[in-house]
């Protein structure tokens, strides 16, 4: 695998083809912020809150860094004005879906994103799918999974499988940026499947 050099932030970094300017940057320990990004799991490009800035061949885009492979000379900047001004309206938007969510608070205070921009459609569950992708892909469970399309996506425990896999696991629950899902399977369990039984002295 050859050896891609690029700039960041006006650092030169080398990285293994194929890698994503992400994983470049924070192997260079350049942070970029992620919401729908897991180290364990594929790439999804849901949220855009790591959208970087990137010149090659004169030309500027705006692109997703946690599935943007690197480029030989590629310059990227991970702050401009205009990355900082499309994270703020990715945050904006996904306070109207979420609002007081912590992850996403820290995140409006850096960008200065106010959760009065939009109307407030609360779902809580932000989309950012890795609850759905964790219990499939690394746990192979398959216990939750998106439901509808459009506005009116959002995730689902299925009980069955729920019942059975889930007591032990929740490792799912730290991962939902907006605590969404903890409250989506305590729903689940009292509707659909008694809880566990209390452990024997
Ligand atoms: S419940 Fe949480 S982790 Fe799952 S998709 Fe929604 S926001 Fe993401
Ligand atoms: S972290 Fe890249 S799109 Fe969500």
């Amino acid at each position: 695998m050859s050896e891609i050099h690029l700039q960041i932030d006006g650092r030169d970094v080398v990285a293994k083809e194929g890698t994503s300017i992400l994983e470049a940057a924070r192997n260079a320990g350049i942070a970029i912020p992620t919401l729908c990004h897991h180290e364990k799991l594929e790439p999804y490009g849901a949220c855009r809150i790591c959208t970087v800035e990137v010149e090659a061949g004169g030309r500027k885009n705006l692109v997703a860094s946690c599935v943007y492979p690197v480029e030989q000379n590629l310059v990227v900047r991970t702050r401009s004005e205009s990355v900082d001004e499309i994270r703020k309206m990715i945050l904006e938007l996904l306070l109207a879906h979420a609002p007081g969510a912590p992850a996403l608070q820290d995140l409006a205070r850096e960008y200065g994103a106010s959760e009065a921009s939009f109307e407030k459609e609360p779902s809580f569950c932000i989309l950012c799918g890795l609850c759905v992708r964790y219990c499939a892909e690394v746990k192979k469970a398959n216990a939750i999974a998106f439901a509808d399309q459009g506005p009116r996506r959002e995730i689902n425990f299925i009980p069955k499988i729920a019942s059975k896999e889930c007591w032990n696991f929740k490792e799912c629950f730290p991962l939902c940026p907006t605590s969404y899902l903890q409250a989506a399977y305590f729903l689940t369990e009292g509707l659909a499947f008694p809880p566990a039984p209390a452990p024997e002295e």
